[in-house]
């Protein structure tokens, strides 16, 4: 029996394309269910289209009641019977009460080297910094943001010149490359880091 992946995507989704397109043959795992907080997610589009199954959970509704909105998320994911969740480009902060019960079975895709630059824009502050090294990594969700065990990491070397979206651009590429390969090998049961 594959395992069941749910997913969580709130923009292009081109991490969640690779790890679909990845998800075939001898894969251990395949995608039930891709879910977003935003209708207009170009993700939700493409899983449609390939004829996987959707759920979108705005958020706006639930305004600062973020246990309302991931107790609608928990409703509408219990018919998928999911065992692992992948959140790839989902920018909702998830709290202790979500993230707790799926603990070691959710990851995250997030563009440093952690633990350096948890949070936002990564890519001007690894340039900022004056790093010669940068790059991606995928690690187990805990209720700490962009934190818990790291399973993977991608590295790109910074040129002379380089811009913040020249930057996240290569970073993306990598982020196509580490996502897949940590998938693939975390549902088959292999939790050391995959170092790219
Ligand atoms: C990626 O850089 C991911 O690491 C970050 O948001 C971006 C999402 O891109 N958290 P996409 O939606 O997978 O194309």
């Amino acid at each position: 029996m594959s395992k069941r992946v749910g997913i969580f995507v709130s923009g292009g989704g081109s991490n969640m394309r690779a790890l679909v397109e990845d998800m075939v043959g001898d894969h251990a795992a395949r995608a039930a269910v891709v879910v977003s907080n935003n209708e207009t997610a170009g993700g939700i589009a493409w899983a449609r289209a390939q004829g996987i199954a959707t759920e979108v959970i705005d958020h706006r509704p639930f305004g600062e009641d973020r246990a309302s909105f991931e107790a609608a998320i928990t409703a509408a994911l219990a018919p998928y019977d999911l065992d692992i969740i992948c959140l790839a480009g989902f920018m909702r902060v998830l709290t202790a009460g979500f993230v707790t019960p799926w603990q070691g079975r959710m990851l995250n895709i997030h563009p440093s080297l952690l633990p350096k630059y948890k949070g936002l824009h990564t890519h001007a502050r690894a340039l900022a910094a004056g790093d010669a090294d940068h790059g991606c990594t995928v690690h187990l969700v805990t209720a700490a943001l962009d934190d818990g065990p790291i399973l993977g990491q991608a590295h790109i070397s910074v040129q002379e010149g380089d811009t913040a979206s020249m930057l996240a651009d290569r970073v993306l590429e990598q982020e196509h490359r580490l996502y897949p390969a940590v998938l693939r090998r975390f549902a088959a049961g292999e939790t050391a880091p995959l170092m790219l």
